[in-house]
């Protein structure tokens, strides 16, 4: 076995990067996928996890990062720029400094995880904290990559998509094809277009966000795509509504999105797929990140828990066929926002004396 050398140079050929192109790499990629018997017992069907959270900021946005900051930093750009919810102002702050650029990042303000602000701050990221919700984040950060000198790494980028795509190829080459539903979070679109993407160009095939023709020049590596299910929270659920969300609120702040930007990509993988998009409310997300955590031993963030929680409905309701195979991407690691994980856990604080008795006593041994 050697290295695992990052999503560029283990996908290069399949991606639309020069060959002397600057890489700019964390290692991404890589990430586990595990089996969660807990969850293919309760949906009757084989489950596994694609373990998001292990990438090196926490979350699939360093995929994405790998590719689009590895462009800039082949031209003479020195500042980027990103709306976020959290994650990509993380990635984005991490893979700038590896790369030597500015970052600035524009966040909604007061609705940003913790460990997520944490990290835009220790990268060196210039912050600025808006009065408003990601979607007027994302309009003032297209603006700022219109009008000034600054690259724009929302996943409106295209080589944003194009890192993102590899996460499908992970997954058929540990699977030896696709999957026959794959299941994630939906917030502003790009990921569910971006495994879209790639599931589709390693069977052979293009789609609307395919940028050359390396799809087609390779000998395919599946011989078949899955459906794609999206899983929206209630309260920030445009693809449910079919129209977008003005106040869009729920627990999972990394999904609170009223407008997602990749609509049409979105839209085309859930009817070409022959797939769904679907809502959860906050009460699932959150049950759904506990039993993860309780009987999978995978702690995700509660956007990343959406996924799981719109699976658990389905199979509730009858709709995941025997003995499908099921992956679900959990985007997200959930040390990123212990507040939210703790704010529901009965924790002990409880201090004792330092003797064996108190803490037997206390274990009840
Ligand atoms: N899960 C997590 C943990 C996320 O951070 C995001 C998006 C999503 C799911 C949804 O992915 O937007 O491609 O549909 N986070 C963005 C951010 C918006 O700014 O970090 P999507």
């Amino acid at each position: 076995a050697r290295p695992w050398r990052g999503i560029i140079e283990e996908y290069r050929e399949r991606l639309p990067l020069a060959a002397d192109a600057p890489v700019v790499t964390l290692g991404e990629g890589g990430t586990p996928l595990v089996e969660a018997p807990a969850l293919s017992a309760r949906v009757g069907a084989r489950v596994w996890l694609k373990v998001e959270g292990a990438n090196p900021t926490g979350s699939f946005k360093d995929r994405g990062m790998a590719t689009a900051i590895s462009q800039i930093a082949g031209t003479d750009a020195e500042m980027v720029v990103c709306a976020s919810t959290g994650n990509t102002s993380a990635s984005a702050a991490a893979y700038a400094a590896r790369a030597g650029l500015t970052c600035a990042v524009v966040l909604p303000a007061g609705k940003i995880a913790a460990g997520k602000l944490a990290q835009a701050i220790v990268h060196g990221a210039r912050l600025v904290a808006v009065d408003g919700n990601f979607d007027d984040c994302l309009r003032l950060a297209r603006r700022l990559a219109d009008d000034y000198p600054v690259a724009l790494v929302n996943s409106v980028n295209p080589y944003r998509l194009q890192g993102q795509k590899t996460a499908a190829f992970e997954i058929v080459d540990v699977l030896g094809d696709a999957p026959d539903i794959h299941v994630l979070p939906v917030g502003n679109a790009g990921n569910i277009s971006a495994y879209w993407l790639g599931y589709n160009e390693y069977a052979g095939r293009t789609t609307a966000a395919s940028m050359d023709e390396t799809a087609t020049r390779l000998e395919p590596a599946a011989t078949r795509v899955p459906r794609m299910w999206g899983v929206q929270a209630e309260g920030a659920a445009p693809f449910v509504k079919g129209t977008t969300v003005e106040h869009p609120e729920t627990v999972a702040t990394a999904i609170r999105i009223g407008n997602p930007a990749s609509w049409t990509l979105a839209e085309a993988a859930r009817e070409d797929s022959g797939g769904r998009i679907d809502a959860v409310t906050d009460a699932q997300i959150l049950d759904a990140q506990a039993l993860l955590a309780a009987e999978v031993g995978v702690f995700v963030e509660p956007a990343s828990a959406a996924s799981v929680a719109g699976l658990l409905a389905h199979a509730e309701a009858g709709e995941v066929p025997d003995d499908a195979r099921v992956v679900c991407t959990v985007t997200g690691n959930g040390l990123k926002d212990t507040a939210t994980a703790l704010g529901r856990a009965e924790t002990t604080t409880d201090t004792v004396a330092p003797t064996l008795d108190a803490v037997t006593d206390i274990l009840g041994l």
